[in-house]
């Protein structure tokens, strides 16, 4: 028997104190599959019988009825509602339960025959994990079923962020991440009922995909001459949407429109434009192991103690990045304001660096945590071009032996280790819903550097990932099923 938790202490603003005999029981019916103007009969003859029935679905619900549906299909329903598993705290019952409490005039007990079965969860938790609404509640493999469509949703999020429009970016970005969770290819709109985060023009997208094969925004989106010139421009290292946007507005379209017209390009910009076919081109995983050879050599020969670990998307096991990021995790305070010069400066003795920028540490034991999520983090951080030796090309005249390469490592503190690892590893979907979890449903700040639980006022220490999750109250999930 499930026990009653939550009992009604408000009443509905409809009903009125003296017409509700049963307080203890607090009936959602489900229009689905039933129609409004059957739910909204049940209603009224409920009420008249003294039954509390709310016309919302809420934590003070009890008991949820329905018709037609099954159990699955209303634990679906309500898990959209709440983002939470909501099977131990409500009966889920056939309409049957209600007809015959009407009858008798009060709540009848409740019998087998009247509940309806859910399916026990397959493999922790999996099916209900699908559902919840925050990317860090589920888990995202990389290779999913449903590129076909989230490719297309990823373009128009795109074009959002070239726009400006980031609320419209992240919502396209956030239907495309609820399918890659999915476990099958949708074949109908029917596959997405109960999913969250599909907002109304994503459905249409989808719908449009799923009875012609495409899109005719993506396609005019991805054909267009702003799309391509932003994808072009924002391409090149250096070079953010508002730099991009403004060249576009001015007519330039490519690099080497950048380079013919002259225009003004600072450090970063200019080695961007210099190296633009080589960082345009992935890496490899077989490239990422070889620089983590020449990254961990430059370590050890300054700090032989001191360890580094891969973060970003290798770690999230992509076979192609568009940089290889590190961290490094030093075991003495001070060493790691100290160790990323030494490793560039390693780096320029053996003629392998093309491009530096070291940001030292601003990093303050006692800031609060961030809400802005594009807010850069504070810790020692450089971004790098390296050159990566590799067998000449064939056709590329005079031959060089080496490629550039982006490279990004960071420096925490020890103690911070964790949250920056967390940080790092995105997705960033993934990071930006962890955040947002953390704030409004654990009334918790969180970023890079840390976590603050605002009801306590203090910070939350972690050494590893599993810890910050472990805070936050949610399942463990490992990285390689954070490609939200
Ligand atoms: N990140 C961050 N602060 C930065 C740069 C990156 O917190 N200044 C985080 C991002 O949120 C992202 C992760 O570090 O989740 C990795 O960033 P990036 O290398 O840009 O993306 P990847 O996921 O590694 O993708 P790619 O394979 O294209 O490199
Ligand atoms: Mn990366
Ligand atoms: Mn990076």
């Amino acid at each position: 028997m499930i026990p009653l938790k939550r009992r009604k202490v408000s009443l509905p603003v409809n009903q009125q104190n003296d017409t509700c005999k049963f307080p203890h029981v607090s009936i959602f019916i489900l229009e689905r599959k039933m129609g409004a103007s059957r739910r909204a009969f049940l209603t009224r003859l409920g009420r008249s019988k003294g039954f509390l029935i709310e016309e919302i679905y809420s934590s003070s619900i009890t008991h949820v009825v329905s018709e037609n549906n099954s159990g699955d299909e209303v634990q679906a329903w309500l898990g959209n509602q709440t983002g939470q598993d909501t099977s131990s705290s409500v009966h889920l019952l056939d309409i049957r339960w209600f007809t015959e409490s009407m009858d008798a005039g009060q709540p009848v007990i409740i019998q087998d025959r009247h509940i309806l079965k859910v399916k026990p969860k397959p493999d922790g938790d999996h099916t209900a994990m699908l559902l919840k609404s925050y990317a860090c509640q589920r888990r995202t493999p990389l290779k999913h079923h449903n590129s076909f469509l989230t490719e297309a949703l990823e373009i128009l999020a795109q074009n959002a962020e070239y726009n400006d429009n980031e609320g419209r970016s992240v919502a396209f970005r956030r239907a495309a991440s609820v399918l890659k969770a999915l476990p099958r290819r949708v074949r109908s709109m029917e596959d997405l009922r109960c999913l969250p985060c599909l907002g109304d023009h994503s459905q249409r997208v989808i719908k449009e995909i799923l009875e012609d094969g495409s899109s005719r925004e993506v396609e005019s989106t991805r054909q267009s001459e702003q799309y391509q010139a932003m994808k072009a421009l924002t391409g090149i290292f250096g070079v953010g949407v508002r730099t991009a946007d403004r060249w576009f507005r001015e007519g330039l379209r490519s690099p080497d429109d950048l380079i013919r017209t002259g225009q003004q390009l600072n450090r970063a910009q200019q080695a961007g434009v210099q190296y633009y076919d080589d960082l345009q081109k992935p890496v490899t995983m077989a490239e990422a192991d070889v620089i983590s050879d020449i990254v961990e050599k430059a370590v050890h020969s300054v700090l032989p103690g001191a360890e580094i670990q891969l973060m970003g998307g290798f770690r999230r096991g992509k076979e192609f990045g568009h940089d290889v990021d590190f961290i490094i995790k030093t075991f003495e305070s001070g060493q790691e304001d100290v160790i990323l010069a030494a490793v560039i400066q390693r780096f320029k003795s053996q003629n392998i660096l093309l491009y530096s920028d070291l940001q030292e540490s601003t990093f303050d034991l006692r800031q609060l945590p961030t809400h802005r999520f594009e807010a850069m983090d504070h810790f020692s951080k450089c971004f790098l071009i390296v050159k990566l030796k590799r067998e000449p090309e064939p056709d590329s005249g005079a031959g060089r032996d080496w490629r550039a390469v982006r490279v990004d490592l960071l420096a925490p503190p020890l103690e911070r280790f964790a949250y920056a690892l967390l940080g790092w590893t995105g997705s960033t979907l993934f990071e930006r819903d962890l955040r947002r979890f953390a704030r409004l449903e654990r009334g918790k700040l969180l970023d890079n550097h840390a976590l603050y639980d605002k009801a306590t006022n203090s910070f939350l220490s972690a050494d590893t990932e599993e810890d910050i999750f472990a805070h936050l109250g949610l399942e463990y999930i490992e990285p390689r099923q954070r490609n939200a």
